[in-house]
């Protein structure tokens, strides 16, 4: 699927600086635990070009997910300032994030987060819904898309009838079938077996190479994250070794934390997420900015829980025209 045929034209920045997806600045992300504050970030400064490939790493609880989170437009930052296709987050209303997250953003989770009672293809035709894009059509470019990624004999199965790998080529191709900019994967390998993550890792890179997404993967894993054209370190909140050819990134590197990479063997699965966020759903909606759109439940099936949104994804009779 073309660019041209998923929504918005494209420069392969859509926006802002020429080249440039997503730019971040000096971003904060404090969270209020009613008395005590957590600083998870502390002044990242990061740039993400078109057609880039970053890999983020650093132990357990240094920041990563959150910064990804961030750099999404899924949450907000505290501090700092974040252009996502050139527009300033902070000018946005809940709805407009949103809809700058469709146009722009491809998510990948650890743990997939798909629909349970869902079909593959409606899973997939999520985000398109948010586009006010038609049933058949949905339908078909879902199906497309799970072609792209070697799943067009596995259109109906639910994800209970999929492996593991199969499911997270499932949010692979869920996360492109709105043909983002940019395409998040926070360790979308980690619950999987090494050969399984070698294909989705090999599926991630191919897509990268072929259509241009920038991808911005979170690792544990030394290999993996050194297949990337730059690596960002990460610890206690702050990037510790900035990649050297990124124009966007300071190079205030604290002498004290400067060493060698530390790679945590047991991260923790999926990071907590701020309450009150505004940001809604990951693959478009904004909760209750856009409940109207995700209460026609013509995608996922009846009952069907959106796990990322906190509730019901619909009602309705399973996927449309
Ligand atoms: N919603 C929240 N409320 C309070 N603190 C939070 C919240 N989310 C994350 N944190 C804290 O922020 C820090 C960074 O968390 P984050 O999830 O970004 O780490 P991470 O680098 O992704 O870790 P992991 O490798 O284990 O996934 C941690 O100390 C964590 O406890
Ligand atoms: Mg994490």
């Amino acid at each position: 699927m073309s660019r041209r045929e998923a929504g918005p034209a494209s420069d392969g920045a859509r926006g802002g600086r020429p080249g440039v997806a997503v730019d971040a600045v000096d971003l904060g992300r404090t969270y209020d635990l009613g008395g005590t504050s957590v600083a998870a970030l502390r002044g990242v400064s990061l740039t993400i070009a078109a057609g880039d490939y970053v890999a983020i790493v650093g132990p357990s609880g240094s920041g990563k997910s959150t910064l990804m989170h961030l750099l999404g437009g899924l949450d907000r930052p505290t501090g700092g300032r974040l252009a996502i296709g050139g527009r300033d987050v902070a000018t946005l209303d809940a709805g407009e994030l949103a809809k700058l997250r469709n146009e722009t953003i491809g998510f990948v989770f650890q743990s997939f987060h798909l629909l349970p009672r869902t079909s593959a293809v409606d899973n997939v035709a999520l985000p398109l819904v948010y586009r006010g894009i038609g049933g058949r059509r949905r339908r078909t470019m879902a199906a497309a898309m799970l072609g792209r990624v070697g799943l067009g004999h596995r259109l109906d199965h639910r994800p209970n009838q999929l492996s593991g790998g199969e499911q997270q080529r499932v949010a692979i191709a869920r996360a492109l079938v709105t043909d983002p900019v940019v395409l998040l994967a926070d360790e979308p390998t980690g619950n999987l077996d090494s050969v399984t993550g070698e294909s989705v890792l090999s599926l991630l890179e191919d897509l990268n190479a072929s259509s241009g997404v920038a991808l911005v993967l979170v690792t544990h894993d030394r290999e993996v994250a050194a297949r990337a054209r730059r690596q960002v370190v990460m610890r206690d909140g702050v990037v510790v070794v900035p990649p050297a050819d990124d124009p966007g990134t300071p190079t205030v590197v604290p002498a004290a934390r400067r060493g060698p990479e530390i790679v945590d063997p047991a991260p923790s699965a999926e990071p907590r997420r701020a309450s009150g966020s505004d940001s809604g759903h990951p693959f478009g909606g904004s909760g209750g900015a856009t409940g109207a759109t995700e209460r026609r439940g013509d995608t996922p099936a009846a009952g069907d829980r959106c796990e990322r949104c906190g509730g019901s994804t619909g009602t309705g009779p399973g996927s449309g025209s």
